[in-house]
């Protein structure tokens, strides 16, 4: 059965009739599938355009391909329209409103006598010196008696000592970083370059200065030829790198049962002397308990507190703020050095 040109006229009106009521990509793409598709029927009238006579078949072939291009170009001009319309909406939809408030997740940072014991480690690596550790629950033997700090002697009583029980397993908290000192020794042959920062204790109030839970950093040098001169150097250089370039030293005679002489390290900042810290050169009964040849060898010895050099040197005036762990303080001291 063939078509008839009224019957082309209304398969393409209602192809165009489809095409505007296809309301979005999903059901164009239906329309075209049903009406512009191989089994359409404007498909299936071209097909039988083969069967025709030559002169019906001229006449009726143009009839079809005007229908053809009408209900093509109505398509594509459907399909512009849908996209267009979804463009629109989608913009609209999943606009971002750069102006709202961003949700903040905080950054993480270091505490700030953190950042002060990673600044001087860096500074003495710079120098060649290892970094050394030990615990902070430590033998007696090592924290008083191996510094030649007997059990009768004064000096065990000048620090407040946290003692553990139980008491005869002779343990403490370690009082300063000191006994890292002699455990450095003991494992290691001179030439002997090291820090060693860490955590002491001592039996005080915390108040605006003090605090049972401290930190220390100790200094330890032992080699060929070292004198109290190579000890002054090494203070200024470290001071300097602490609290500015012009900052100067100054060694006051002191005394300490593991160096000999020993010395109190005062630095001049803001106008004024600072007590920094303990000093002087390795007592040779301490080399000799760590079985270094005191013949050959000699060395100094430095230890400071970190809280302190971070108070004086950021003007904090509350011990508080150090040990509280108030974030507010982290971000005001802990971003970065001076
Ligand atoms: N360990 C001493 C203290 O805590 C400080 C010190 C270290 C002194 C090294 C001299 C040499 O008081």
């Amino acid at each position: 059965m063939s078509s008839t040109p009224g019957d082309i006229a209304s398969i393409v009106k209602s192809a165009l009739n489809a095409i505007k009521g296809a309301s979005d990509l999903a059901a164009i793409k239906l329309v075209k599938i049903e009406h512009l598709g191989d089994k359409s029927a404007l498909a299936k009238a071209s097909q039988s355009l083969g069967s025709l006579a030559p002169d019906q078949k001229a006449e009726f072939g143009k009839i079809v391909g005007a229908g053809k291009a009408e209900v093509n170009s109505a398509f594509e001009a459907r399909v512009t329209q849908l996209e267009l319309e979804r463009d629109a909406r989608v913009l609209v939809e999943e606009r971002v409103d750069v102006t709202l408030p961003a949700s903040k997740l905080p950054k993480g940072g270091l505490h700030p006598l953190t950042i002060l014991t990673n600044e001087i480690s860096d500074l003495f690596l710079g120098l060649g010196y290892r970094v050394a550790e030990g615990p902070e629950l430590e033998s007696e033997w090592l924290n008083f008696d191996a510094l030649n700090i007997p059990a009768d002697h004064p000096a065990r009583t000048m620090q407040d000592t946290f003692f553990v029980e139980p008491l005869d397993a002779k343990l403490v908290l370690r009082t300063h970083t000191s006994p890292v000192q002699i455990r450095t020794m003991l494992e290691n042959k001179p030439p002997i370059y090291v820090i060693c920062p860490g955590r002491t204790y001592r039996a005080d109030e915390l108040d605006a200065t003090h605090t049972p839970v401290f930190s220390q950093v100790e200094g330890l040098v032992i080699d060929r030829g070292i004198t109290m001169a190579d000890l002054k150097g090494t203070l200024d250089y470290f001071a300097q790198a602490m609290f500015g370039p012009d900052v100067k030293t100054r060694l006051r005679p002191s005394f300490f049962p593991f160096t000999e002489p020993s010395a109190e390290v005062d630095f001049f900042f803001n106008g004024r002397w600072v007590e920094w810290g303990g000093c002087g050169m390795v007592n040779p009964k301490v080399l000799q308990v760590c079985g270094i040849d005191t013949d050959e060898f000699s060395g100094f010895a430095f230890g400071m507190g970190l809280e302190r050099t971070l108070m004086v040197r950021h003007g904090i005036t509350d011990m508080h703020d150090i040990v509280e762990g108030d974030i507010r303080f982290t971000k005001a001291f802990g971003l970065g050095g001076r």
